[in-house]
């Protein structure tokens, strides 16, 4: 089945960056939020990144107005219904991603692929939940999806051939570098960048250097990007602390448990960059690191 229509639902961290490469591949897209305070939001990250590209000389006016053009914002489920792909990208709670499913697979048309963009939770539990297991698959981006080469395409053991092979060609039309990944919770990149992260939170309360010295550490002794613990703050921690929870119930080993202090500042409210505070306050010009009294 060709793709005409994409919907996708959430417009968060994830949501928007995926409903803005859809919209850039040629797709109409839809994008659902839950109400239209955070779909305002959604689409103003979109319209913000369209405007950096325009700024940048990386895309023309008239083609980031087309691509604006193409996205549908709407917080009414009704609008995915004649969508041919319809992609999750909710917070990672499996009763919430299931409650939406069931009301999804009610409304858009049967022959549509429904996928998961979950960074931890295996998929099949969400495919069985609806009428089209056969039609259902992961499909996980990286953060900032605009940004990052790999789509990690998940076949469970009922997904169809056909299925897997639209969630191939629509990675492919994304330009995005396809790996297949086994439905195992963390699928591959996550089983090894998040015991990672939390090894950075661990080694920070054990001691062995100050929230800038790791990160400074692993940027110039590893090469990475960023360090762990902006790294941490860049995921949200409390989508960290989340995937960590499911990894952990999963497979019961130390290396997936959420390090105390995650917990805690997520209890704080200090969900990194998105809120403003986590490893670092990102309230000023620079981030600064945070005094967590370790
Ligand atoms: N949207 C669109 N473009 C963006 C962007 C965004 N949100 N953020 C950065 N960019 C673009 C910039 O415009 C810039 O483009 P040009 O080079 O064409 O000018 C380019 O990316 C580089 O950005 P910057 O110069 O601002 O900054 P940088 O060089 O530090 O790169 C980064 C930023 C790409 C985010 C880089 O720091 C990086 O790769 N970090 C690691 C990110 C990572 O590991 N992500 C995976 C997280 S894990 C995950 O997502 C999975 C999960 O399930 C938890």
């Amino acid at each position: 089945m060709a793709i005409s229509k994409v919907g996708i639902v959430g417009g968060g961290l994830m949501g928007h960056g995926i409903a803005q490469i859809s919209a850039q591949a040629g797709w109409d897209v839809v994008l659902r939020e839950v109400d239209d305070e955070k779909l305002a939001k959604g689409i103003g990250m979109i319209e913000k990144q369209l405007g950096r590209a325009v700024e940048k000389g990386k895309m023309e006016q008239a083609d980031a107005d087309a691509v604006r053009g193409r996205i549908n914002g709407t917080t009414d489920y009704g609008e995915l219904a004649d969508c041919d792909l319809v992609v999750e990208a909710m917070t990672e709670d499996l009763d919430q991603k299931l409650a939406m499913w069931a009301e999804v697979d009610a409304i858009v048309k049967p022959e549509a692929v429904f996928a998961t963009n979950t960074s931890s939770l295996p998929v099949i539990d969400q495919a069985a939940s609806t009428s089209r297991p056969d039609k259902f698959l992961g499909l996980h981006f990286f953060n900032p999806a605009q940004v990052m080469p790999l789509l990690e395409v998940v076949q469970t053991v009922t997904t169809s051939e056909e299925a897997l092979a639209l969630g191939n060609e629509f990675g492919g039309q994304l330009g995005k570098t396809v790996v297949a990944a086994k439905d195992k919770a963390g699928f591959i990149v996550n089983r090894l960048l998040v015991p990672y992260m939390l090894d950075a939170i661990r080694a920070y309360e054990e001691g062995f250097g100050s929230i800038d010295e790791i990160d400074v550490a692993m940027k110039g002794g590893a090469a990475h990007p960023m360090g762990p613990l902006t790294l941490a703050d860049f995921v949200g921690l409390d989508t960290l602390n989340s995937i960590a929870q499911v990894m952990f119930a999963e497979y019961a080993e130390r290396r997936f448990a959420a390090p105390p202090t995650l917990r805690k500042m997520v209890a704080a409210g200090w969900y990194g960059k998105k809120s403003g505070k986590g490893f670092y306050d990102y309230s000023g010009e620079k981030p600064v690191p945070t005094d967590l009294g370790l």
